[in-house]
Protein backbone atom coordinates (compact mmCIF):
# COMPACT_ATOMS: atom_id res chain seq x y z
CA UNK A 1 0.00 0.00 0.00
CA UNK A 2 1.35 3.41 -0.97
CA UNK A 3 0.51 6.20 1.15
CA UNK A 4 1.21 9.83 0.43
CA UNK A 5 0.69 12.00 3.56
CA UNK A 6 -0.20 15.78 2.68
CA UNK A 7 0.29 18.78 5.55
CA UNK A 8 -1.43 21.78 3.91
CA UNK A 9 -0.95 24.61 6.50
CA UNK A 10 0.25 28.71 6.92
CA UNK A 11 3.35 27.33 7.27
CA UNK A 12 5.74 25.07 5.75
CA UNK A 13 3.42 22.99 3.52
CA UNK A 14 4.45 19.56 2.75
CA UNK A 15 4.28 15.86 1.08
CA UNK A 16 6.03 12.65 2.43
CA UNK A 17 5.23 8.74 0.61
CA UNK A 18 5.68 5.64 2.77
CA UNK A 19 5.35 1.90 0.86
CA UNK A 20 3.87 -0.56 3.20
CA UNK A 21 5.99 -0.20 6.15
CA UNK A 22 8.47 1.73 4.82
CA UNK A 23 9.53 5.73 4.79
CA UNK A 24 10.56 5.88 0.84
CA UNK A 25 10.71 10.37 0.69
CA UNK A 26 9.30 13.35 2.56
CA UNK A 27 10.03 16.71 1.22
CA UNK A 28 8.51 20.13 2.16
CA UNK A 29 7.53 23.24 -0.52
CA UNK A 30 9.75 25.82 1.10
CA UNK A 31 12.67 23.40 -0.73
CA UNK A 32 11.39 23.41 -4.15
CA UNK A 33 9.87 27.29 -4.61
CA UNK A 34 13.04 28.09 -2.13
CA UNK A 35 10.08 30.27 -0.30
CA UNK A 36 11.30 29.69 3.57
CA UNK A 37 8.21 28.14 5.25
CA UNK A 38 5.41 28.84 2.59
CA UNK A 39 1.91 27.18 3.32
CA UNK A 40 -0.66 26.27 1.48
CA UNK A 41 -1.32 23.61 -0.69
CA UNK A 42 1.84 21.37 -1.37
CA UNK A 43 1.54 21.92 -4.73
CA UNK A 44 5.09 21.52 -6.68
CA UNK A 45 6.07 18.74 -3.59
CA UNK A 46 3.22 16.49 -4.74
CA UNK A 47 4.56 16.13 -8.29
CA UNK A 48 7.75 14.29 -7.23
CA UNK A 49 5.62 11.35 -6.24
CA UNK A 50 3.66 8.79 -8.04
CA UNK A 51 0.25 8.20 -7.62
CA UNK A 52 -0.74 6.33 -4.02
CA UNK A 53 -3.65 3.76 -2.93
CA UNK A 54 -4.46 5.53 0.10
CA UNK A 55 -3.70 9.97 1.42
CA UNK A 56 -3.29 10.72 5.25
CA UNK A 57 -3.29 14.45 5.70
CA UNK A 58 -3.02 16.13 8.83
CA UNK A 59 -5.19 18.28 10.71
CA UNK A 60 -4.51 22.21 10.97
CA UNK A 61 -5.23 24.74 12.59
CA UNK A 62 -8.92 24.86 12.56
CA UNK A 63 -9.81 29.06 12.48
CA UNK A 64 -8.09 29.16 9.11
CA UNK A 65 -9.92 26.11 7.51
CA UNK A 66 -12.99 28.57 7.06
CA UNK A 67 -10.70 30.73 5.65
CA UNK A 68 -9.13 27.72 3.27
CA UNK A 69 -12.93 26.65 2.32
CA UNK A 70 -14.22 30.28 0.52
CA UNK A 71 -11.61 31.57 -1.83
CA UNK A 72 -11.78 35.16 -1.16
CA UNK A 73 -10.99 34.49 2.84
CA UNK A 74 -7.97 32.25 2.01
CA UNK A 75 -6.19 35.36 -0.15
CA UNK A 76 -7.18 37.42 2.16
CA UNK A 77 -4.75 35.36 4.68
CA UNK A 78 -2.43 35.85 2.14
CA UNK A 79 -2.80 39.28 1.30
CA UNK A 80 -2.23 40.37 4.54
CA UNK A 81 1.17 38.39 4.79
CA UNK A 82 2.42 40.29 2.08
CA UNK A 83 1.31 43.67 3.88
CA UNK A 84 -1.65 44.39 0.96
CA UNK A 85 -4.29 44.87 3.69
CA UNK A 86 -7.17 46.98 3.83
CA UNK A 87 -9.48 47.25 6.78
CA UNK A 88 -11.89 44.59 6.04
CA UNK A 89 -8.96 42.30 4.60
CA UNK A 90 -7.76 42.71 8.56
CA UNK A 91 -10.73 41.68 9.77
CA UNK A 92 -11.11 38.74 7.87
CA UNK A 93 -7.66 37.72 8.31
CA UNK A 94 -7.56 37.61 11.53
CA UNK A 95 -10.63 35.54 11.70
CA UNK A 96 -8.58 33.23 9.78
CA UNK A 97 -5.74 33.29 11.81
CA UNK A 98 -7.72 33.00 15.14
CA UNK A 99 -7.34 35.93 16.67
CA UNK A 100 -10.92 37.15 17.16
CA UNK A 101 -12.88 35.80 19.43
CA UNK A 102 -14.05 32.90 18.25
CA UNK A 103 -10.98 30.86 18.68
CA UNK A 104 -11.41 27.59 19.16
CA UNK A 105 -10.21 25.65 22.70
CA UNK A 106 -10.79 21.69 21.90
CA UNK A 107 -10.30 19.72 19.10
CA UNK A 108 -13.69 18.30 20.17
CA UNK A 109 -15.44 21.64 20.36
CA UNK A 110 -18.16 22.66 17.55
CA UNK A 111 -15.25 24.25 15.50
CA UNK A 112 -13.50 20.94 15.62
CA UNK A 113 -16.15 19.26 14.60
CA UNK A 114 -17.10 21.91 11.15
CA UNK A 115 -13.24 21.66 10.67
CA UNK A 116 -13.66 17.68 9.55
CA UNK A 117 -15.66 17.48 6.77
CA UNK A 118 -14.78 20.74 5.68
CA UNK A 119 -10.78 19.56 5.45
CA UNK A 120 -11.44 17.25 2.79
CA UNK A 121 -12.96 19.34 -0.18
CA UNK A 122 -10.11 21.96 0.44
CA UNK A 123 -7.66 19.43 -0.02
CA UNK A 124 -9.20 16.98 -2.86
CA UNK A 125 -9.95 20.59 -4.84
CA UNK A 126 -6.57 21.26 -5.28
CA UNK A 127 -5.24 17.52 -5.38
CA UNK A 128 -3.70 16.87 -9.12
CA UNK A 129 -6.12 15.38 -11.74
CA UNK A 130 -4.82 11.87 -11.30
CA UNK A 131 -5.21 11.85 -7.62
CA UNK A 132 -8.75 13.69 -7.37
CA UNK A 133 -10.53 10.27 -6.15
CA UNK A 134 -7.93 8.88 -3.72
CA UNK A 135 -9.24 8.01 -0.71
CA UNK A 136 -8.19 10.36 2.25
CA UNK A 137 -8.22 10.05 5.75
CA UNK A 138 -7.47 12.65 8.17
CA UNK A 139 -5.84 12.63 11.25
CA UNK A 140 -5.72 15.28 14.49
CA UNK A 141 -2.73 17.52 14.37
CA UNK A 142 -1.15 16.59 17.52
CA UNK A 143 -1.96 13.26 16.93
CA UNK A 144 0.14 13.38 14.19
CA UNK A 145 2.71 15.34 15.96
CA UNK A 146 3.24 12.51 18.31
CA UNK A 147 3.08 9.65 14.81
CA UNK A 148 6.42 11.08 13.70
CA UNK A 149 7.88 11.18 17.04
CA UNK A 150 6.94 7.69 18.09
CA UNK A 151 7.54 5.72 15.38
CA UNK A 152 10.54 7.10 13.81
CA UNK A 153 12.73 6.17 17.04
CA UNK A 154 13.33 2.32 18.38
CA UNK A 155 11.48 2.44 21.61
CA UNK A 156 8.43 0.65 22.32
CA UNK A 157 7.14 1.79 25.32
CA UNK A 158 7.53 6.05 25.69
CA UNK A 159 6.43 9.02 26.70
CA UNK A 160 5.66 11.18 23.54
CA UNK A 161 5.10 15.39 24.43
CA UNK A 162 4.10 17.70 21.65
CA UNK A 163 3.36 21.30 21.61
CA UNK A 164 3.70 24.09 19.02
CA UNK A 165 1.59 27.30 18.57
CA UNK A 166 -1.88 25.59 18.35
CA UNK A 167 -3.16 23.02 15.82
CA UNK A 168 -6.82 22.05 15.95
CA UNK A 169 -7.09 24.02 18.82
CA UNK A 170 -4.59 22.23 21.06
CA UNK A 171 -1.22 23.21 22.36
CA UNK A 172 0.45 20.41 24.00
CA UNK A 173 -0.37 16.93 24.65
CA UNK A 174 0.76 14.29 26.57
CA UNK A 175 0.63 10.82 25.08
CA UNK A 176 1.38 6.84 26.55
CA UNK A 177 2.94 4.91 23.65
CA UNK A 178 3.41 1.22 23.61
CA UNK A 179 2.48 -1.85 21.05
CA UNK A 180 2.26 0.94 18.27
CA UNK A 181 -0.08 2.28 20.02
CA UNK A 182 -0.60 6.03 21.32
CA UNK A 183 -2.70 7.48 23.54
CA UNK A 184 -3.14 10.96 24.92
CA UNK A 185 -3.89 11.38 28.18
CA UNK A 186 -3.43 15.07 28.73
CA UNK A 187 -4.16 18.21 26.43
CA UNK A 188 -3.49 21.82 26.79
CA UNK A 189 -5.63 23.96 24.77
CA UNK A 190 -4.68 26.99 22.50
CA UNK A 191 -5.45 30.03 24.40
CA UNK A 192 -3.31 28.72 27.28
CA UNK A 193 -0.11 28.04 24.34
CA UNK A 194 3.51 28.42 25.39
CA UNK A 195 4.26 28.58 21.95
CA UNK A 196 1.63 31.26 20.78
CA UNK A 197 3.01 33.63 23.77
CA UNK A 198 6.61 33.03 21.86
CA UNK A 199 4.76 33.83 18.92
CA UNK A 200 3.31 37.32 20.49
CA UNK A 201 6.95 38.25 22.15
CA UNK A 202 8.33 37.25 18.76
CA UNK A 203 6.14 40.22 16.50
CA UNK A 204 5.95 42.04 19.74
CA UNK A 205 10.30 42.04 19.10
CA UNK A 206 9.46 43.20 15.55
CA UNK A 207 9.94 39.77 14.11
CA UNK A 208 7.70 37.67 11.76
CA UNK A 209 5.39 35.44 13.93
CA UNK A 210 5.34 31.74 12.37
CA UNK A 211 8.82 32.22 11.43
CA UNK A 212 11.64 33.56 12.99
CA UNK A 213 11.06 32.42 16.69
CA UNK A 214 14.80 30.72 16.43
CA UNK A 215 16.03 34.59 16.22
CA UNK A 216 14.25 34.87 20.10
CA UNK A 217 16.10 32.19 21.26
CA UNK A 218 19.21 33.46 19.53
CA UNK A 219 19.13 36.21 21.01
CA UNK A 220 17.85 35.38 24.45
CA UNK A 221 21.86 34.38 24.78
CA UNK A 222 22.40 38.24 24.69
CA UNK A 223 20.20 39.24 27.34
CA UNK A 224 19.38 38.70 31.46
CA UNK A 225 16.08 37.52 32.33
CA UNK A 226 15.94 39.15 35.76
CA UNK A 227 16.38 42.64 34.09
CA UNK A 228 12.96 42.24 32.91
CA UNK A 229 10.59 43.16 36.11
CA UNK A 230 7.31 41.69 34.71
CA UNK A 231 5.77 38.56 36.30
CA UNK A 232 5.66 35.46 33.58
CA UNK A 233 1.75 35.49 32.61
CA UNK A 234 1.85 31.90 33.37
CA UNK A 235 0.89 29.23 36.16
CA UNK A 236 2.08 25.87 35.91
CA UNK A 237 0.18 23.04 38.63
CA UNK A 238 -0.40 19.68 38.18
CA UNK A 239 0.94 19.08 34.75
CA UNK A 240 -1.00 21.53 33.19
CA UNK A 241 -0.15 25.59 32.04
CA UNK A 242 -2.48 28.54 32.50
CA UNK A 243 -1.92 31.84 30.47
CA UNK A 244 -2.77 34.49 31.84
CA UNK A 245 -2.11 37.25 29.92
CA UNK A 246 -3.57 39.27 26.77
CA UNK A 247 -3.62 37.50 23.45
CA UNK A 248 -3.46 41.28 21.80
CA UNK A 249 0.00 42.06 19.64
CA UNK A 250 -0.72 45.24 21.07
CA UNK A 251 -0.72 44.99 24.84
CA UNK A 252 1.74 42.74 24.64
CA UNK A 253 4.07 44.96 22.72
CA UNK A 254 3.20 48.12 25.70
CA UNK A 255 4.23 45.39 28.25
CA UNK A 256 7.67 44.75 27.06
CA UNK A 257 8.13 48.49 25.90
CA UNK A 258 10.84 49.75 28.48
CA UNK A 259 13.28 46.74 28.02
CA UNK A 260 15.67 45.47 25.75
CA UNK A 261 14.86 43.13 23.08
CA UNK A 262 18.12 40.94 24.24
CA UNK A 263 16.20 40.92 28.12
CA UNK A 264 12.92 40.42 26.72
CA UNK A 265 14.25 37.51 25.45
CA UNK A 266 15.81 36.46 27.44
CA UNK A 267 12.96 36.50 29.99
CA UNK A 268 10.62 34.67 27.53
CA UNK A 269 13.10 32.26 27.25
CA UNK A 270 13.41 31.57 30.54
CA UNK A 271 9.65 31.58 31.76
CA UNK A 272 9.67 28.89 28.86
CA UNK A 273 11.72 26.71 29.82
CA UNK A 274 11.10 26.77 33.81
CA UNK A 275 7.35 26.46 32.83
CA UNK A 276 7.88 23.11 30.19
CA UNK A 277 10.25 21.78 32.08
CA UNK A 278 8.41 21.52 35.08
CA UNK A 279 5.24 19.97 33.19
CA UNK A 280 7.25 17.26 31.74
CA UNK A 281 8.74 16.12 35.00
CA UNK A 282 5.11 15.99 36.36
CA UNK A 283 4.22 13.63 33.39
CA UNK A 284 7.28 11.41 33.52
CA UNK A 285 6.89 11.00 37.06
CA UNK A 286 3.23 10.54 37.05
CA UNK A 287 3.63 7.60 34.10
CA UNK A 288 7.13 6.29 35.19
CA UNK A 289 8.19 6.70 31.50
CA UNK A 290 11.81 8.27 31.18
CA UNK A 291 12.39 7.99 28.01
CA UNK A 292 10.78 11.03 25.78
CA UNK A 293 10.11 11.45 22.35
CA UNK A 294 9.06 15.16 21.36
CA UNK A 295 7.75 16.82 18.57
CA UNK A 296 5.71 20.59 17.62
CA UNK A 297 7.19 23.42 16.58
CA UNK A 298 8.30 24.51 20.42
CA UNK A 299 10.87 21.81 20.39
CA UNK A 300 12.78 23.42 17.71
CA UNK A 301 14.40 25.16 20.74
CA UNK A 302 16.77 23.71 21.51
CA UNK A 303 17.99 25.13 24.69
CA UNK A 304 14.63 23.52 25.46
CA UNK A 305 14.80 20.13 24.86
CA UNK A 306 18.55 20.15 26.47
CA UNK A 307 17.00 21.00 29.77
CA UNK A 308 13.98 18.42 29.26
CA UNK A 309 16.85 16.04 28.78
CA UNK A 310 18.81 17.54 31.89
CA UNK A 311 16.01 16.57 33.71
CA UNK A 312 17.41 13.79 36.48
CA UNK A 313 13.76 11.89 35.72
CA UNK A 314 14.89 11.77 32.38
CA UNK A 315 17.21 9.15 30.69
CA UNK A 316 16.46 9.75 27.09
CA UNK A 317 15.02 12.26 24.56
CA UNK A 318 14.45 11.66 20.98
CA UNK A 319 13.60 15.10 18.75
CA UNK A 320 11.78 14.03 15.66
CA UNK A 321 14.05 15.59 12.94
CA UNK A 322 11.12 17.82 11.10
CA UNK A 323 9.39 19.02 14.50
CA UNK A 324 7.15 21.41 13.58
CA UNK A 325 4.14 21.35 10.65
CA UNK A 326 6.08 20.61 8.16
CA UNK A 327 6.68 16.92 9.70
CA UNK A 328 2.77 16.45 10.02
CA UNK A 329 3.00 15.14 6.54
CA UNK A 330 4.89 12.23 7.50
CA UNK A 331 2.84 11.92 10.75
CA UNK A 332 -0.38 11.64 8.94
CA UNK A 333 1.62 8.35 6.86
CA UNK A 334 2.70 6.57 9.98
CA UNK A 335 -0.67 6.83 11.48
CA UNK A 336 -1.94 4.99 8.73
CA UNK A 337 0.59 2.00 8.07
CA UNK A 338 1.11 1.90 12.13
CA UNK A 339 4.31 0.24 11.29
CA UNK A 340 6.74 -0.72 14.08
CA UNK A 341 8.37 1.95 15.50
CA UNK A 342 12.09 2.61 14.45
CA UNK A 343 11.28 3.05 10.88
CA UNK A 344 13.45 6.05 10.18
CA UNK A 345 17.21 5.36 9.99
CA UNK A 346 18.54 8.55 8.50
CA UNK A 347 17.18 11.90 9.17
CA UNK A 348 18.12 12.13 5.39
CA UNK A 349 15.24 11.06 2.98
CA UNK A 350 14.34 14.54 1.04
CA UNK A 351 15.59 14.02 -2.62
CA UNK A 352 18.59 13.28 -4.54
CA UNK A 353 20.70 13.61 -7.65
CA UNK A 354 23.21 11.15 -8.97
CA UNK A 355 26.40 12.30 -10.60
CA UNK A 356 25.16 11.84 -14.08
CA UNK A 357 22.46 14.11 -13.47
CA UNK A 358 24.53 17.04 -11.08
CA UNK A 359 26.87 16.78 -13.93
CA UNK A 360 24.52 17.80 -16.79
CA UNK A 361 23.49 20.86 -14.74
CA UNK A 362 26.81 21.88 -14.16
CA UNK A 363 27.30 21.59 -18.08
CA UNK A 364 23.95 23.73 -18.97
CA UNK A 365 24.79 26.42 -16.26
CA UNK A 366 28.70 27.00 -17.70
CA UNK A 367 29.75 26.92 -14.57
CA UNK A 368 33.24 25.68 -13.73
CA UNK A 369 33.83 22.54 -12.17
CA UNK A 370 36.37 20.16 -10.90
CA UNK A 371 35.89 16.60 -9.86
CA UNK A 372 37.94 15.48 -6.92
CA UNK A 373 38.40 11.43 -6.19
CA UNK A 374 38.38 12.05 -2.56
CA UNK A 375 36.62 14.82 -2.00
CA UNK A 376 36.31 14.39 2.43
CA UNK A 377 39.80 15.01 2.20
CA UNK A 378 39.81 18.24 0.12
CA UNK A 379 36.88 19.63 2.13
CA UNK A 380 39.07 18.96 5.18
CA UNK A 381 42.10 20.48 3.79
CA UNK A 382 39.95 23.32 2.58
CA UNK A 383 38.40 23.81 6.26
CA UNK A 384 42.06 23.99 7.96
CA UNK A 385 42.88 26.88 5.90
CA UNK A 386 40.17 28.63 6.34
CA UNK A 387 38.25 28.59 3.68
CA UNK A 388 33.90 28.45 3.52
CA UNK A 389 32.27 25.31 2.49
CA UNK A 390 29.28 24.89 0.17
CA UNK A 391 28.29 21.46 0.53
CA UNK A 392 25.50 19.65 -1.68
CA UNK A 393 25.58 15.72 -1.05
CA UNK A 394 23.42 13.09 -1.43
CA UNK A 395 20.02 13.06 -0.19
CA UNK A 396 18.41 15.93 1.17
CA UNK A 397 18.07 16.39 5.01
CA UNK A 398 14.36 15.91 6.89
CA UNK A 399 13.63 18.78 8.76
CA UNK A 400 14.64 22.25 9.36
CA UNK A 401 18.30 21.53 10.15
CA UNK A 402 21.12 21.70 7.89
CA UNK A 403 22.94 18.37 8.86
CA UNK A 404 26.17 18.13 6.43
CA UNK A 405 24.20 17.48 3.08
CA UNK A 406 22.99 21.03 2.18
CA UNK A 407 24.94 22.73 4.45
CA UNK A 408 27.89 25.75 4.80
CA UNK A 409 30.23 24.51 6.38
CA UNK A 410 33.65 26.03 8.24
CA UNK A 411 36.09 25.69 11.08
CA UNK A 412 35.18 26.24 14.71
CA UNK A 413 37.85 28.34 15.85
CA UNK A 414 37.20 31.71 14.24
CA UNK A 415 35.35 33.99 16.61
CA UNK A 416 34.45 36.63 14.35
CA UNK A 417 32.11 34.15 12.12
CA UNK A 418 29.19 35.27 13.55
CA UNK A 419 29.73 38.80 12.23
CA UNK A 420 31.11 38.18 8.97
CA UNK A 421 29.59 34.98 7.72
CA UNK A 422 25.61 35.99 8.62
CA UNK A 423 26.58 39.52 6.50
CA UNK A 424 27.25 37.29 3.99
CA UNK A 425 24.63 35.13 4.17
CA UNK A 426 21.89 37.55 4.85
CA UNK A 427 21.28 36.14 7.81
CA UNK A 428 20.86 38.37 11.86
CA UNK A 429 24.12 38.85 12.98
CA UNK A 430 23.25 37.16 16.14
CA UNK A 431 22.28 33.65 14.86
CA UNK A 432 24.56 31.24 16.02
CA UNK A 433 26.17 28.50 13.63
CA UNK A 434 25.47 25.18 15.31
CA UNK A 435 29.03 22.99 15.73
CA UNK A 436 29.17 19.16 14.22
CA UNK A 437 31.14 16.84 16.58
CA UNK A 438 32.76 12.87 15.88
CA UNK A 439 30.53 11.13 18.22
CA UNK A 440 33.96 9.23 19.00
CA UNK A 441 35.54 12.50 19.88
CA UNK A 442 32.67 14.17 21.97
CA UNK A 443 34.19 13.94 25.14
CA UNK A 444 37.05 16.14 24.06
CA UNK A 445 34.88 18.65 22.42
CA UNK A 446 31.96 18.99 25.78
CA UNK A 447 32.20 18.87 29.44
CA UNK A 448 29.64 17.22 31.95
CA UNK A 449 28.33 15.20 29.16
CA UNK A 450 25.07 13.33 29.77
CA UNK A 451 24.93 9.80 27.97
CA UNK A 452 22.03 8.89 25.78
CA UNK A 453 21.87 4.96 26.08
CA UNK A 454 21.43 4.35 22.78
CA UNK A 455 20.93 6.91 20.42
CA UNK A 456 22.98 9.82 18.88
CA UNK A 457 20.68 12.25 18.00
CA UNK A 458 21.34 14.77 21.07
FE1 LIG B 1 1.81 21.93 15.12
Amino acid sequence: MRVLGIIDSQNDCGVALMEDSKIVSAINEERITRKKLVGGFPKESIKVFTKPDIIAVSGFCTPPIFARFFRNLQKAEYDVRKKKNTKWIKKLSDFAQGKLKIQTSKPNSWFGILEKPLIKPVIRRDLPKNLKNTKIIVYDHHLCHAAGAYYTQEKDQVLAVTADGCGDGVSFTINVCKDRNIKRIHEINAKNSHGWFYGLITMALGFQWHKHEGKVTGLAARGTASNVKINFPFVTKNGSTYYKGSHMPNDIKKMIKHYSREDVAAWVQKGLENHVTRVVKYWVQKTGLRNIVLSGGLFANVKLNELIFELPEVDTVYVFPHMGDGGLALGACLLTTRSKPGNLKTPYIGPSYNDDEILAELEKSGLKYKKYTNIEKTIAKLLSKGKVIARFNGAMEYGPRALGNRSILYQTNDKTVNDWLNKKLERTEFMPFPPATLWEKRHKCYKNLKEQNTQQNT
